[in-house]
């Protein structure tokens, strides 16, 4: 029956247009659109409550959207759509919910069997395979490590082979070593051409796996590939390391040629907005010297993804919506 509902929207894997989900008073996300390429890895980013795993949930037919139109695997996003939908999508949530008890495998049987899939044992053996953990099929998934249930938890969403994976915070309260490993499984899955709707807070993992990533908060605040974002929010900028703080800043990058602001950043460097840094550069050199600072480093700044994010997430965001 499902199998007879085919995509009828080929735009893209997913195609979001003004989707908005309220619960009651509360704006779990608001006029939200996008599209996802088939073969690409999409990152929604956003703080805690930007409404990442309440998008994941609407798009994954778990619950329905207030308003707005999507498809989904090519499918419009209706209640009626939901098995078809869910029979070509994965959602791999927060929390693994794995059976401990029961071994790995058994769990991969457990679920095949829920979702009521054709060749259990085969499919049972790619997901593991794809997840590197062929070889402990047999162990209780009770006495695994955290990362290592998040594997298991990875390979019962590839049991169906979805067009479009939903990976939700992935790697969430893992430590580096097992956040690596699930990090090189998503860039394997990249190359298979499988697309992946990826949601974090961190950072360094979308710029890292993602080929374009939206900034959520409430509202789509920013879309592009990373270095794209970069570049439409930073102008040029230097950056200044001192031996000890100047005590009184103020004056000495005040007045500056070249120099359009200036802000402290986290780690204690100076951060000066220049529009030409060649004007720009000598003469903060001097005004430091002037101020008698001693000049670890100065040099022209690379904004990370992180620098994005956080100047949208603190800044007055009307100015940047679009
Ligand atoms: N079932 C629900 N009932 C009421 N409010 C909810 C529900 N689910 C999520 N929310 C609210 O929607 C907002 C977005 O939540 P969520 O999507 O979980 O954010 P994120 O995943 O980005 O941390 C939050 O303010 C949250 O409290
Ligand atoms: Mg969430």
């Amino acid at each position: 029956m499902l199998e007879e509902l085919r995509p009828t929207d080929r735009r893209a894997a997913l195609v979001v247009e003004h989707l908005s989900k309220r619960f009651g008073d509360r704006v779990a996300f608001e006029d939200v659109s996008f599209e996802v390429g088939y073969g690409e890895v999409f990152g929604f980013l956003g703080p805690n409550g930007a409404g990442k795993t309440t998008t994941v949930r609407a798009l994954g037919t778990l619950i329905a959207p207030t308003s707005g139109a999507a498809s989904v695997a090519g499918i419009p996003l209706s209640a009626a759509n939901g098995p078809a939908i869910r029979a070509r999508i994965s959602i791999m949530p927060e929390s693994p919910g794995l059976y401990q008890r029961l071994t790995i495998a058994e769990n991969l049987r457990c679920f095949a069997g829920l979702y009521e899939l054709d060749d259990i044992p085969g499919r049972i053996e790619r997901a593991l395979k794809a997840v590197n953990l062929l070889d402990r099929a047999g162990d209780s998934c009770g006495s695994l490590s955290k990362g290592l249930r998040q594997r298991v938890a990875l390979a019962r969403a590839l049991l169906n082979d979805p067009a479009v994976l939903f990976l939700d915070e992935p790697t969430s309260g893992l430590d580096p070593v097992a956040t690596h490993d699930v990090h090189e499984l998503i860039v394997s899955l990249r190359e298979r051409g499988v697309t992946i709707f990826l949601t974090t807070h961190r950072l360094t993992e979308a710029e890292r796996l993602c080929h374009r990533v939206a900034i959520l908060n409430s509202t789509m605040r920013l879309l592009g590939r990373p270095d794209e974002l970069r570049e439409r929010l930073f102008k040029q900028s230097l950056g200044v390391r001192v031996r000890d703080p100047i005590e009184d800043p103020g004056p000495v990058f005040g007045d500056l040629p070249g120099v359009d602001g200036w802000r402290m950043s986290a780690s204690g460097c100076y951060e000066l907005a220049v529009s030409d840094a060649q004007i720009a550069a000598p003469a903060l050199a001097r005004a430091l010297v002037d101020a008698g600072a001693d000049i670890l480093s100065l040099a022209e700044s690379h904004h990370s993804l992180e620098d994005v994010y956080l100047q949208l997430i603190d800044e007055d965001v009307e100015a940047i919506r679009r």
